[in-house]
């Protein structure tokens, strides 16, 4: 059927029409919120290149979890910024660790939030690099045991889902593992499988105080031209025992998230990462851009592509604009 008798236009008529006929919906229910923790009392460090994102001790944390919860988001994903870095990150696996006491806080203190932690050296290592280094290299099977004790730590203080970020191979099963042999079989991996080695992190690091001392992230993170290779380390997660696997960034790999979605059947995350959002804030404030209404395209494109779960800055700002509908 063709014009004149089909007018797609018809459909487009009026709010009500497009509605009624979206094939795709965002709803506060998708989003993940991340959220920085630092150590001490009473402070809230506002980070320059993500306006309206802060580090902030456990106190403000919970304050602002509060405000969270209230919004519809039902789940956050916690950084940890420590005390004292080291060689070994060990402030990253101690039970005295700002995520350990961060996550027993927000359990006594707040019914009802999924608290999903990143599982990563990087932000407890003074070279910065996310993993142990040997010989001027990150040394792949040395990291694992590491990063399991991190994810053990943070099951037992607390933690509903660990997020390992690092890009090891293997650390998912590793992870498993201890998590089951520890009596930890109900608490959930949501993987960072498919995370490239993407320009996009920068304010990020600003944030996490946590860019490499030397070198790059290139010899563990993927590389942006490659696709077919997302899927093998997505297909590699999936059989170690991931219950969520990621694609990150996300923008810049919609084609990605699309392969995966066709590929697999398990539920999958998007991260809407700093460098995203921090270009459309500043664009925003500059007037170059209406702010909002990149913000809900760009979320809505990320579950167009075909994800489940969106980890976004933003995720307070749209469940305000999602409640308005
Ligand atoms: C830790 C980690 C990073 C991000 C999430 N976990 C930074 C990196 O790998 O350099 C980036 C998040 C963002 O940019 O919003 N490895």
């Amino acid at each position: 059927m063709y014009f004149p008798v089909y007018r797609p236009r018809r459909l487009r008529r009026s709010s009500n029409l497009r509605e009624l006929v979206a094939e795709t919906r965002i709803s506060v229910d998708d989003f993940i919120y991340p959220m920085f923790v630092i150590p001490g009392r009473n402070k809230k460090v506002s980070i320059k290149s993500m306006p309206g994102i802060y580090k902030q001790s456990i106190d403000n944390l919970i304050k602002e979890i509060r405000e969270v919860k209230k919004l519809g988001i039902k789940a956050i994903l916690l950084f940890g910024i420590p005390e004292q870095k080291d060689e070994v990150g060990s402030e990253g696996y101690d039970e005295n660790g700002v995520i350990q006491r961060a996550l027993r806080e927000i359990k006594k203190k707040i019914q009802d939030i999924i608290v999903i932690t990143d599982v990563c050296m990087c932000e407890y290592t003074s070279h910065g690099h996310c993993g142990i280094i040997k010989d001027g290299d990150v040394d792949n099977d040395e990291t694992l045991q590491y990063l399991a004790r991190m994810s053990l730590s943070h099951a037992q203080a607390g933690a509903d889902i660990v997020a390992p970020s690092d890009m090891m191979d293997g650390r998912v099963g590793v992870i498993r593992g201890d998590l089951d042999r520890n009596g930890y079989d109900n608490i959930g991996i949501m993987s960072y499988a498919a995370k490239y080695a993407s320009a996009f992190y920068g304010p990020f690091r600003e944030a996490a105080e946590s860019p490499p001392q030397f070198g790059d992230r290139r010899s563990y993170q993927m590389d942006p031209p490659n696709v077919r290779e997302a899927l093998r380390e997505i297909e590699l997660d999936i059989e170690e025992g991931a219950d969520i696997v990621m694609v990150k960034p996300a923008l810049p790999y919609l084609d990605v998230i699309r392969a995966a979605r066709e590929e697999f059947d398990h539920p999958i995350a998007a991260y809407n990462v700093s460098g995203e959002y921090s270009m459309v804030k500043a664009a925003g404030k500059l007037g170059w851009i209406d702010e909002e209404l990149v913000m809900m395209e760009v979320l809505t494109s990320i579950k167009r592509a075909g994800a489940d779960l969106i980890i976004t800055y933003f995720a307070k700002d749209a469940a305000k604009v999602l409640s308005r509908k």
